[in-house]
């Protein structure tokens, strides 16, 4: 007994400092400051879902109420080959989620990319046909929808199917299906779960032509009694784009017709833009190179009060429009596991979300909790 007594007095011990370690002087926390509001999520990877990174997953406990796998329920992750569906590491993600109370979301269904060449393939040397692909795709959904039926709670049904000037991405899913395999996802996943909140999911959405596209496809839907529960604008953004202006007006765009948003995988890059040079440049000059990334060892003050304060404008947005925004969901959830320090220029030193590589809080930490007080 006594023993066990001490035993548990070292875990209780453990866990209050741990906590002491995470909390934040006395800051509310992120699911805190927002929990009137909408949800605050992260991504997380494998190691974080399985405890190996304990301090990232501690954190996560402490701030978010929602996760997104970053990458293990995508296809080519969860179902590998035809006959060959790995589980483990999406089980241990919605453990994860359920265990800690928090609202888990399922991430990809029906996307261009991460997917297997199979999936695709027919006959030898031969795409597959309309009917095999719809047969593929209804597997899939209603075998992993399934699966966490009354676990994950809301899903991106489909990934990307516009692009930037709102025409459809020609993507195997439309060449092979055509225009309704985006009704015929959301229909399998509403087969599969009828209680799962269902989401398009796209990028740029800021842009007028993109947002309308994905407004006009989810009035299309519902009008044809297609349940789809909100669109999901990814928010991978930089400090010079989008304009305040630009954000808000998507939003108010997709408010105006009644549709809900979800910001699903925000991010604020502070390295420069690439596009304008052409691979072969970047390659060559090493000059280009430290001109792509700017900051290798540290965020100089002045460029992480300009994220401090970008951060701060979008989050009063999202809280001004909080009747439609119902989640904010950060690609990652420290500086060190956001995929920006490898694309779209491999070896960068990104600083795009609120923790550092330490895990610890940065200015637009404390700036966006800012924002939820100045109600
Ligand atoms: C897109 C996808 C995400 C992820 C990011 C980059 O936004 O939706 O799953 O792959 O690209 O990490």
């Amino acid at each position: 007994m006594g023993i066990h007594l001490k035993k548990s007095m070292r875990m209780a011990l453990y866990v209050a400092t741990m906590w002491m370690a995470c909390a934040h002087q006395g800051q509310p926390t992120l699911k805190q400051a927002f929990e009137k509001d909408f949800l605050v999520g992260a991504a997380l990877n494998e190691k974080q879902v399985t405890g190996v990174d304990s301090a990232a997953a501690a954190l996560v406990v402490q701030q978010f109420n929602s996760i997104t796998p970053e990458n293990l329920l995508k296809w080519e992750a969860v179902h590998p080959l035809p006959e060959q569906y790995q589980f483990e590491p999406a089980d241990r993600f919605v453990d994860f989620g359920i265990k800690n109370g928090m609202f888990p979301i399922g991430h990809t269904l029906v996307w261009h990319s991460q997917t297997p060449k199979w999936v695709f393939e027919g006959r030898p040397g031969k795409p597959a046909d309309r009917e095999i692909l719809l047969g593929r795709m209804r597997d899939h959904i209603l075998t992993v929808v399934g699966r966490y039926k009354g676990r994950i709670r809301g899903w991106d049904v489909v990934n990307e199917a516009f692009e930037d000037d709102g025409t459809m991405r020609k993507s195997p899913w439309l060449k092979i299906i055509g225009q309704d395999y985006i009704q015929k996802a959301f229909e399998f996943a509403a087969e599969a779960d009828s209680s799962a909140e269902l989401y398009y999911n796209d990028y740029n959405l800021w842009k007028p032509e993109k947002a309308a596209a994905a407004i006009r496809l989810v009035k299309d839907l519902k009008a044809k009694g297609v349940r789809v529960d909100g669109i999901g604008e990814q928010a991978h953004w930089a400090l010079d784009y989008p304009t305040l202006k630009e954000a808000e007006a998507a939003i108010a765009s997709f408010e105006a017709s009644g549709i809900n948003v979800l910001i699903t995988e925000m991010d604020i890059s502070v390295c420069p833009n690439p596009w304008n040079y052409t691979g072969a440049e970047i390659e060559r000059s090493f000059e280009l190179q430290k001109k792509l990334n700017p900051y290798p060892e540290t965020l100089p003050d002045s460029v992480q009060q300009s994220l401090a304060t970008r951060y701060a404008e979008f989050f009063a947005l999202f809280h001004r429009h909080a009747g439609t925004v119902n989640r904010v969901t950060f690609w990652g959830v420290h500086d060190g596991q956001s995929w920006l320090n490898y694309w779209p220029v491999r070896g960068r030193t990104n600083y795009p979300l609120l923790f550092d590589r330490q895990c610890k809080p940065k200015p637009a930490f404390e700036a966006v909790i800012e924002t939820a007080r100045a109600k």
